[in-house]
């Protein structure tokens, strides 16, 4: 799959972001390794805390589906520029996809491509205990 493909199933999904505290909207798609694409958006909460980002909600989809193996995520938001994943996000994309690669896009149309183990260097992992 081209990533400008999965950078447009993310734009889809953002379409569902609820975010009526920060109005920020965010899409994203993760490619399994099979082939397989599935998407997620922010779902916030009056309770701030229980907010869940848009990656972990698409990666979670997967997981609970039983996909284990992922090549790519792709993230895009209401901001139009590259939003890199938060830290919680990239903890949670070194679980299920170490050697994966995040796609953003920036506001001049350009298509950044970032390894995992580059936005999340020393990371604790189950090798660490
Ligand atoms: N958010 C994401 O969904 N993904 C990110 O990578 C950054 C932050 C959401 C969480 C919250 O709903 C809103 O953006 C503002 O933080």
């Amino acid at each position: 799959m081209k990533v400008e493909e999965l950078l447009s199933y993310a734009t889809y999904a953002k379409q569902y972001a609820y975010a009526p505290y920060s109005n920020f909207q965010v899409g994203a798609a993760v490619l399994t390794s099979s082939g397989k694409v599935y998407t997620g958006c922010n779902i916030e909460n009056a309770s701030y805390g229980a907010t869940n980002c848009a990656e972990r909600t698409a990666f979670f989809k997967a997981i609970s589906e039983g996909e284990r193996d992922f090549k790519a995520i792709a993230i895009v938001s209401s901001s139009q520029d590259e939003t890199f994943p938060c830290g919680i996000c990239r903890q949670v994309m070194m679980e299920f996809m170490p050697d994966g690669i995040v796609i953003l896009e920036t506001k001049e149309k350009q298509i950044k491509q970032y390894r995992v183990q580059e936005l999340l260097p020393y990371a604790f992992t189950k090798k660490d205990f």
